[in-house]
This record gives structure tokens, C-alpha cells and sequence, in this order.
């Protein structure tokens, strides 16, 4: 298949991709780098791309006028505090948050945001966090904020291999919520493991169920449009610079007024009180957001974060949406259609096989001819010989890989009794070699800039891997067809 006839083949199977035909122009004008330097990126779940235009008018922002620390009566600083004021609503009204109904909390990244529900929400006895296998470790590590309070801590299991929240095993798991209690129950709105897209319309269900509500939207804000006028999680995560590229180090923490009261930070800082005390040992912390924002705020980054919404409303999420949704079905198609001489699947894709209930994120692993799984870093360091930055490992989300190579307790206990020192890497050996299993794949995830080069190139690079037998790790086989590890020839 030579480029052309692949994109007008692409073309003639997805006939709204036309439609986002100006994101090409933009790849062109604003994006230039990438092609003028060869690079194939697929790692927009890891950061997007910011526009070249994002970064003049930021720096062109901060070298026309003069910015103090806000919160001032000084002329410099009552300037930097509207800004940053102006931002806040703007994010606000990105995601469509009715007026009075939510708080927009500055904090430097998702795991920040994280952070803070973690540390002020009143875990207690009686009470209860649920949070599902596919989590990101920032979600994860809620759990020992829970078990310091005394609430109990539960898993709700994923489907295989689709790896979708299992309904209905969720549900008793959500029925057993002591109503009267403070109990949290914690979702990504988008797995950064294997895109998958879980149903927001559990917000609703789990609110009648007397749960609170975290939604983590670090990998769903990217490409999808979140509306809070929609769905009304208690709380919302998330990083800017995954969502546009630049600024790196401010997130957001969106919190429903309506639980805003029970929370209870566990110190007080320099900005977080409107009275504090040496002599009397008191404090009086700020109300709103201000009682979150610990110290100093990234007051010059903040500005480029509206800046970055206006790009993205230049072009439209639907838009990015729908681009993506197009090159990732004809990605998946063709990966899963690859096979090696002797007629087996070369492609073991990680969730759905469609690009229904999915983002822009395909994991896999490769196999050889016999089954053999191949190394992930190798891959990712041959696909690194070719310009193509993708990503490998677990992904900081431990849940996902493990109900994807079925890996047990038991199993991961054995490894990690065997080893006290244990890391992914030592993990991967030994499960490998033990099991036939795998613990981590490889990662590509489309965004903004991504157009059909890209992920031709990435397929060409999968179709490289035919009859590949020499970075195999472990000798069990694995059936990709059954998703069966084969022992013995067996
Ligand atoms: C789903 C999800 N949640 C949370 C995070 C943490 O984001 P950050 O590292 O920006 O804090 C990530 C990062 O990849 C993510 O994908």
C-alpha cells in the first residue's frame, strides 16, 4: 500500500475526517516543527503539543506589561491578580460549569488536585473509598489517605479483556455505602492505560447511592468535551498541559460548592487564611478556592492557560474528537489485521477492539511467530530509531495492566516477597519468566496535531516487526486469538 492509496482508502472508510481537514493547515502553520524535524509523535495521553502561537502571545503577554505576585493593592500586582481572575473563569466556562455551582482550584498538575481531595476529604470509619482497578497511581495513592482515616478501601474490577468497569460487579459495591457516612468513589473518565471511555452516567448513579464523586479528566479533557451543565461529579482533575501543551505545571481542581464545606485541609500556608496567629495558635482559613492555593501561584503561567483554551475553542474539541476517533479506527483495523508468515496475529490490543467507547489511545504488545511476547523497550527503542516518540510501561496505572495479563494477588505477591526491593522492570522479568505473562505494553495516543502520516508511519513500524524473533522475552507463548498463554507446545 503506497501513502496515497492508504489515505484515500482512509478517506473513503471515514468520511468525517474530511471535515477536519483544517487541523492539517494548522499541523502545517502551527506545528511545523514536528514535520520539519521528522518527528512522529504519539504521546499525547503523556503531554499534547502546544501551538507556536500559544507560546508568541504568552511571551509577547508577559514582554509587553510588568507583573508582580498578585493578590496586591500595587498597580503590578492587582493587574497579575485580574488576570489570573480572568483565567479562572475561564476555565469555568470551558467546561460549561453553571455560575455558583463550582469552584476552580489552581494547582500544579492533576496528581496536585488529586492531592488535595485526598488530604481533605473526611475519610473516616464507617466511610468508604471506591475507586476502579483502571486508576492512575495519583488516584491510587487516595487509598492511604483512606486507610489513615479508618474508611475501608475497595476495588471495583474492570471486564476482560475489554477492559470497561464491570457493572455488575460495581453494583453491590455501590449499594454497600452507609448513606449517613462520607464515602468517595473515584473513575477516570478516560483509562490513560486503554482509552478506554468509562460511562459518565455512573456520576448519577453513585450520587443516588449516597457516594461523592472524583472524576479524573487528565486524559478525557484532551479530546472530548466534559459539561458539567451534564454530569455533575463533586470533583474534577486535571493537567493544562495535556489538554494544549504548554503551560507544563498548572492543573485544575474543580470542586462542587456543594461539597466544598466538608472538606478539611489538614494545614494552613502562606495564601490559604485570612487570619493566622502565632501568639493564639489559630487560623482562619480562606473560603473558596483561595484556602487551597497553597503559596505562591504560578502567576505567569496561569495567563497561557487561557490563551490555550482559546486555541482549542479556535478549533473546536468536537472537531479534535472527531479526528482522532478516525485515525485511531483505522489504526486499530490494520494493527489487528497484521500477521506474521505463518498466519498469527502479530498485535495483542489492550480494551475494546473498536474505536467505540475508546479515546485516541491504542496499547498493545507485539509477539513473534510462536507467541513469544517481544520485549516493549526493545520496540520502543526501535520505534525511537525511527523518530516515533511513543510510550512503554505501565503507565502509572498498575490496575489496568494487571486485570489486562490477568496477573492475580497471588501472583503479584510472590513476586514482590521474592523481592523487597522490587521495580517495573525486575517485576517484568519475573513474571515473564514465571507466567508467560507481561506486565506493561506499548502506548500510542493521538491529540490535537495528530494527521494520518502519523499513524501510517506507526503501522509501517508494526509491520516491521513481522517475523521478528529476536527481542522476545520468556519462553511461554501466548495465543493472541484465545488470549490463552500456551504451555508446552499445548
Ligand atoms: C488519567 C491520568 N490521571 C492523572 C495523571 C497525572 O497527571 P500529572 O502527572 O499531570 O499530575 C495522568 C498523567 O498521565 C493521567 O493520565
Amino acid at each position: 500500500m503506497n501513502d496515497s492509496s492508504a489515505y484515500a482508502e482512509f478517506l473513503k472508510a471515514h468520511l468525517e475526517y474530511e471535515a477536519t481537514a483544517h487541523l492539517d493547515e494548522l499541523r502545517a502553520s502551527e506545528y511545523a516543527r514536528l514535520d520539519e524535524q521528522q518527528h512522529v509523535y504519539l504521546d499525547y495521553t503523556g503531554g499534547s503539543l502546544y501551538a507556536d502561537s500559544q507560546v508568541r502571545a504568552h511571551a509577547e503577554l508577559l514582554t509587553r506589561q510588568v507583573f508582580g505576585n498578585p493578590h496586591s493593592a500595587s498597580l503590578t500586582s492587582s493587574g497579575m491578580t485580574e488576570l489570573v481572575e480572568q483565567t479562572r473563569r475561564a476555565v469555568l466556562e470551558w467546561f460549561h460549569a453553571p455560575p455558583g455551582e463550582y469552584t476552580a482550584v489552581f494547582t500544579a498538575n492533576a496528581t496536585g488536585a488529586l492531592k488535595h481531595v485526598g488530604e481533605s476529604y473526611p475519610f473516616a470509619p464507617g466511610g468508604r473509598f471506591l475507586l476502579t482497578a483502571d486508576n492512575h497511581n495519583s488516584v491510587n495513592g487516595i487509598r492511604e489517605f483512606a486507610r489513615a482515616g479508618g474508611a475501608a478501601v475497595e476495588y471495583a474490577p474492570l471486564t476482560f479483556p475489554e477492559l470497561k468497569i464491570d457493572r455488575e460487579r460495581l453494583e453491590p459495591l455501590l449499594a454497600g455505602a452507609d448513606p449517613g457516612a462520607d464515602n468517595l468513589f473515584a473513575f477516570p473518565a478516560q483509562s490513560n492505560f486503554s482509552g478506554v471511555k468509562h460511562p459518565l452516567a455512573l456520576i448519577d448513579d453513585a450520587h443516588a447511592r449516597g457516594w461523592d464523586v472524583l472524576l479524573d479528566a487528565a486524559a478525557y479533557v484532551p479530546t472530548s468535551r466534559l459539561d458539567l451543565r451534564e454530569v455533575e461529579p463533586d470533583f474534577v482533575a486535571l493537567s493544562f498541559y495535556k489538554m494544549f501543551g504548554y503551560p507544563t505545571g498548572v492543573g485544575c481542581l474543580l470542586i462542587r460548592n456543594t461539597v466544598l464545606g466538608k472538606l478539611r485541609r489538614p494545614w494552613f500556608a502562606g495564601g490559604t487564611v485570612n487570619f493566622a496567629t502565632v501568639q493564639g495558635r489559630r487560623h482562619i482559613l480562606s473560603p473558596g478556592e483561595a484556602g487551597f492555593e497553597d503559596g505562591t501561584l504560578n502567576y505567569l503561567a496561569i495567563p497561557a492557560v487561557g490563551i490555550g483554551l482559546r486555541h482549542l475553542a479556535s478549533i473546536g474539541i468536537d472537531t479534535i474528537q472527531t479526528r482522532v476517533r478516525c485515525l485511531t479506527s483505522w489504526l486499530l483495523q490494520q494493527l489487528l489485521e497484521l500477521r506474521h508468515a505463518n498466519g498469527r496475529h502479530m498485535v495483542r490490543i489492550y480494551g475494546p477492539m473498536t474505536a467505540e467507547s475508546r479515546g485516541g489511545v491504542v496499547t498493545m504488545n507485539f509477539y513473534d511467530p510462536e507467541g513469544h511476547l517481544l520485549d516493549y523497550r526493545r520496540v520502543e527503542e526501535l520505534a525511537s530509531a525511527q523518530r516515533i516518540s511513543l510510550r512503554t510501561g505501565c503507565f502509572c496505572n498498575p490496575g489496568a495492566g494487571e486485570t489486562a495479563e490477568r496477573l492475580t494477588e497471588a501472583d503479584v505477591l510472590e513476586a514482590v516477597a521474592e523481592e523487597s526491593d522490587m521495580t517495573l522492570p525486575r517485576f517484568l522479568k519475573f513474571i515473564t519468566h514465571r507466567g508467560g505473562k507481561s506486565a506493561g505494553a506499548v502506548r500510542v495516543s493521538l491529540g490535537v496535531a495528530s494527521n494520518f502520516a502519523d499513524v501510517l508511519k506507526f503501522y509501517e513500524f508494526a509491520r516491521s516487526l513481522r517475523d521478528q524473533t529476536r527481542i522476545t522475552m520468556g519462553e511461554v507463548s501466548f495465543d493472541i486469538e484465545s488470549c490463552r498463554v500456551i504451555r508446552d507446545g499445548s
